[in-house]
């Protein structure tokens, strides 16, 4: 069904802050259920390919080293209307002005390292979520 996923990273500061398993605990307690789960260490061209579309950004270098600096935690996420209710429940971008109870005005440090990713778009969810898992490891 149309609008049931979204995908998300548990971004490397916040895993190296051992942020991971209290992230996870609020996602299921928000009314999420996972599709797919794992960890891994990008490397930089894969973070750059992930992060294609903001190439011609200023912070695109900034932002590809910090995604292949540690382990993340990468996961496919279903719910109504999730992708939505996701960006709700994370908070915005930049912690500063996510609101209070969010995961990013919780475990957030700076814009950059904004301890999660979640999709922006349906469309967006479904690519982000294949770049990253085959439909055999979504169940
Ligand atoms: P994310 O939701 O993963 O999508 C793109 C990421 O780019 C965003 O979270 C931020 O981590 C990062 N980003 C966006 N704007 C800035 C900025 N002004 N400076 C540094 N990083 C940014």
């Amino acid at each position: 069904m149309a609008g049931n996923i979204t995908f998300t990273m548990i971004k490397p500061t916040a895993y190296k802050n051992g942020h991971a398993g209290k992230i996870i605990d609020q996602i299921l307690g928000a009314g999420f259920t996972f599709k797919a789960m794992k960890q891994v260490h990008l490397t930089a061209e894969q973070a750059g390919q992930f992060y294609a579309v903001h190439k011609a950004r200023p912070f695109y270098g900034e932002l590809v080293e910090f995604m292949s600096s540690g382990p993340i935690i990468a996961a496919v996420l279903e719910k109504d209307n999730a992708v939505e209710d996701y960006r709700t429940f994370i908070g915005a971008t930049n912690p500063a002005e996510a609101a209070e109870g969010t995961i990013r005005k919780q475990f957030a440090t700076s814009i950059g390292e904004n301890a999660v990713h979640g999709s922006d778009s349906d469309e967006n969810a479904w690519i982000e979520a294949n770049f990253f898992f085959s439909n055999f490891e979504m169940v």
